[in-house]
């Protein structure tokens, strides 16, 4: 699971579609539940009431989905510069660790830094 730490808001990779990555890189849901778990070691990553919508125009696709309970949940589809595509979530907060330094080029929210976070418990890519 991945995780993109902005300045004011997160990105939880909600799916991804690189078979090889998806262990590690998706965020997953406990039924009756209203925490976003990681997908390696089930640790809280976030909470319904975290859920923030924010689009992107950079966005290839945007949808509604139902979340953790919670209809018309925002997922929109990025691509990065290798070619992987992810489906994004947006929150305002998460229990995440920041990794590496911030960049700016290749956000995916124009105005945007952009940097790595982690699960805070296993390490794994949460955004
Ligand atoms: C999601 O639902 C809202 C409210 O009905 C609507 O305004 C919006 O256009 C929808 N977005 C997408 C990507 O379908």
């Amino acid at each position: 699971m991945r995780v993109m730490l902005f300045s004011s808001f997160i990105f939880i990779i909600w799916a991804i579609d690189t078979p090889l990555d998806a262990y590690a890189a998706n965020a997953d849901v406990q039924q009756n539940s209203d925490s976003l778990l990681c997908r390696r070691c089930g640790h809280d990553i976030t909470y319904t009431a975290k859920l923030d919508n924010r689009a992107s125009k950079l966005a290839l696709r945007q949808r509604n989905d139902t979340i953790l309970g919670v209809q018309q949940c925002l997922v929109q589809l990025f691509r990065n510069p290798q070619g992987q595509h992810f489906e994004l979530i947006t929150v305002t907060s998460a229990n995440i660790k920041p990794h590496g330094e911030a960049f700016e080029e290749h956000s995916w929210f124009p105005g945007y830094a952009w940097r790595l976070a982690v699960c805070p418990q296993c390490g794994a890519h949460v955004g």
